[in-house]
């Protein structure tokens, strides 16, 4: 597939190298403008752009910046061709985007980018730790293998990102509709915890809505706590160990 990254930093240039290694043309984008990226485009494959160039020739766009940036995007989004299936890694942490009345007030995240964007979104990626991203994508079939969600509207546009999540080494499961998304935004029982496939299914079906927000602020509390010296494997385990707790106090 001919594929565009907007946002070339921990999630968007690895996907990049991922997906440009499993034979797609990838093109990628950052804010600075192409010339920034020519090191990283050529070490990886792919090609660099604009971002108001990423989504030329484009079967899948991805959208990999920080949440609070995304409506900037909104002047060339705009007249994307509505065969251009686009794909959202954003997750919305206030101390990062600013408070959002719309999300502060319970509007799922990709509801609120699909408007902004002014085109729909499928939403995955989101919930795996860069790092993991990196370094824990297995083969099909492997024992263990991370499973990631897909949120979406459009049977179509969902199947062509879960075969790309498939793509970069993890099992792709279906997320539902985008309104059911709030299940794999932070902090739920399927974020950033590694799980998977029939441990994923679980702790979307089991998701607490109500609490996300607040686990969301402990954790951020939790990371700046550990500090400089906080790893991987430190995240997930805070992400489990939150799961946990939250199970044992609502049965
Ligand atoms: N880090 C994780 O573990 C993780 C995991 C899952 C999901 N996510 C989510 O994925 C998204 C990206 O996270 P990240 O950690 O990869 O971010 P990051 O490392 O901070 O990189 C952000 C990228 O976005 C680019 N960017 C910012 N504003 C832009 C604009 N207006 N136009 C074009 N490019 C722009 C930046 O380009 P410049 O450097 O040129 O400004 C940079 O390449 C966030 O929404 C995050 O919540 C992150």
């Amino acid at each position: 597939m001919n594929i565009g990254i907007i946002g070339a930093g921990n999630i968007g240039a690895t996907l990049a190298r991922k997906l440009a290694r499993a034979g797609h043309a990838v093109r990628i984008a950052n804010s600075r403008g192409p010339e920034t990226l020519r090191g990283l485009a050529e070490q990886i494959g792919a090609q660099a752009v604009s971002a108001r160039d990423a989504a030329q020739g484009a079967h899948v766009v991805i959208l990999s910046i920080p949440l609070g940036k995304l409506p900037l995007l909104r002047e060339f989004t705009t007249t994307w061709p509505n065969d251009v299936v686009v794909a959202d890694t954003s997750n919305y942490y206030p101390i990062r985007d600013g408070n959002i009345a719309a999300m502060d007030d319970g509007q799922v995240e990709s509801l609120w980018v699909s408007e902004q964007i002014g085109h729909p979104v499928v939403k995955a990626w989101n919930n795996i730790l860069a790092v993991s991203l990196a370094d824990k994508g297995l083969d099909r079939g492997a024992e263990g293998r991370i499973a990631l969600p897909v949120a979406g509207d459009d049977t179509g546009a969902k199947a062509r990102v879960m075969s790309l999540v498939e793509d970069t080494g993890f099992d792709a499961i279906d997320g539902g509709p985008l309104a059911e998304s709030w299940r794999q935004q932070a902090i739920t029982r399927a974020y950033c915890s590694d799980l998977t496939a029939d441990e994923l299914r679980a702790a979307l079906r089991t998701a607490d809505r109500a609490r996300a927000p607040q686990l969301r602020e402990d954790m951020v509390k939790a990371y700046l706590a550990l500090g400089d010296k906080i790893t991987t494997e430190d995240i997930v385990r805070l992400h489990r160990e939150a799961s946990a707790r939250a199970s044992i106090e609502t049965h």
